[in-house]
């Protein structure tokens, strides 16, 4: 076997060249063409594009309703609300995922009930949903986290036996898809993110989507200051129910639409990047590459792996592992990091209770259990994964996805030599730069 170069943390060549990986957003005179138009235009709040962003997204996506917003938590809060989850009722959601998939629920004052995720999908594992459920559930929002789609069958079939509501939160899925159908189309109603990490990016921005003209009704209400019409109708500017301010505006909306012309070839690009790192690391010891399931159309918003300590005979500490295996691969050039490295359920907000004070909105129901012990997959998952995002996007190719997996090899070709070191150092020391969310800033 060769002697593997040496790392480049230790003085040794780059694996993926300065300058290979191309940012996220490609930006092109498309984008120029729209936003400049819309500066030219004369209504830069819910201005034309708006309206039209609505439109073509729902269009693209198969939907018949959509309502475009100025995030996707604010997208999610108002499908927790169309939905009729208020006080005290329980929303059913994943233990594993951004914290607005959860907070989202408390900002209508009802109470998430968490599940445990299956290790495979990352998902949440629809085996345990039923036995989550209680006279005071009102609805399951299922979470497509990475860009694969929950096995919407599954869930489907729950929701009907138990008259539940379905929210689907697609903020990384678009285009994802279950059984060739997209999601965002399976539930009553779903919330896509254009934030930058987004497949859409606009900056920042969201969109809920329905096919329910009812709930259209109720999420515009929460959108728009509790009123019933529009910023392009005429307004009578009074409040008929509790409201946001959730609106998105022309300039960002202009962004959103030239990106969306592009969004399948984005998809596309994603699928074949992501088809090319699966093929050169399949087989890599100690390395757990992610799933995609039969049915699963898998959009790769986010490679995510895992180091398999049991396959590597590693008895220490895992995350240091992962820690210190992020280190080498992000100065080999590869801009890997940690996407959670909390799960829900272990989050302030849920162990200190501290929402809206005085015990809200748990003071309204019984307790519920938000014991990080009961969510063990979840756990795991977060203490062994390392995933990345932009050398996955447009206009990366084949060249970056195989310098990438280079850098993978290469790093993973030295773990005895990391597991040895690792367990010497104090936790801090391994810590890795992330390039995933929190080490961009994006969600
Ligand atoms: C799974 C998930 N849900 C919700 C959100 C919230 O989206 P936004 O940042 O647009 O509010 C994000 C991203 O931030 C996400 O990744």
């Amino acid at each position: 076997m060769a002697t593997p170069s040496r790392l480049a943390m230790h003085g040794g060549p780059k694996a993926v060249p300065e300058g290979l990986i191309a940012k996220w957003p490609p930006i092109s005179d498309v984008d120029r063409r729209y936003i400049l138009d819309s500066l030219a235009g004369d209504n830069h709040a819910f201005g034309p594009n708006c309206q039209a962003f609505e439109k073509e997204f729902a269009a693209w996506n198969g939907n018949r309703h959509a309502i475009t917003t100025n995030s996707g938590t604010a997208a999610l809060h108002m499908s927790v609300a169309a939905c009729g989850c208020g006080a005290g009722d329980e929303v059913i959601v994943t233990a594993y995922s951004w914290s607005s998939s959860a907070t989202a629920i408390l900002h209508h004052n009802a109470i998430p009930v968490f599940v445990d995720i299956d290790f495979d999908t990352m998902n949440m594992d629809v085996a345990k949903i039923e036995a989550a459920i209680t006279p005071r559930t009102k609805a399951i929002l299922v979470v497509h986290l990475h860009g694969l789609a929950v096995n919407m069958d599954a869930v489907l079939a729950i929701a009907r036996r138990h008259r539940l509501r379905v929210i689907e939160d697609a903020c990384q899925a678009h285009g994802a898809t279950f059984r060739g159908q997209k999601v965002g189309t399976w539930g009553d109603c779903a919330a896509f993110s254009f934030n930058q990490n987004k497949s859409l990016c606009s900056g920042e921005g969201g969109m809920f989507v329905t096919n329910d003209e009812r709930l259209l009704q109720q999420a515009r209400m929460i959108w728009s200051f509790g009123e019933t019409r529009t910023p392009s109708q005429t307004r009578d500017y009074h409040a008929y129910a509790l409201g946001w301010m959730y609106r998105n505006n022309d300039l960002t909306a202009a962004f959103g639409r030239a990106q969306l012309l592009r969004l399948s070839e984005y998809i596309q690009a994603q699928r074949e990047n992501a088809a090319v790192l699966q093929a050169e690391l399949r087989g890599v010891k100690g390395l757990h590459l992610p799933a995609e399931p039969v049915n699963h159309g898998h959009t790769y918003y986010n490679f995510t792996c895992r180091i398999d300590a049991a396959a590597l005979g590693y008895s220490g500490d895992v995350s240091k592992l992962r820690d210190a295996t992020m280190v080498a691969l992000n100065a080999e050039g590869a801009p890997v990091g940690v996407w959670q490295q909390f799960i829900l359920p272990a989050m302030t907000v849920f162990q200190a209770k501290n929402a809206f004070g005085k015990g809200s909105p748990w003071c309204l129901a019984e307790a519920v259990n938000y014991d990080p012990a009961y969510f063990p997959v979840a756990q795991r998952h977060t203490e062994s994964h390392f995933g990345m995002t932009t050398p996955l996007r447009s206009p990366n190719a084949a060249q970056t996805a195989r310098a990438v997996a280079g850098a993978i090899h290469k790093v993973f070709d030295h773990l005895d030599d990391l597991m040895a070191q690792v367990d010497r150092q104090p936790r801090d020391m391994a810590r890795g730069s992330a390039d995933v969310a929190g080490g961009n800033g994006a969600s």
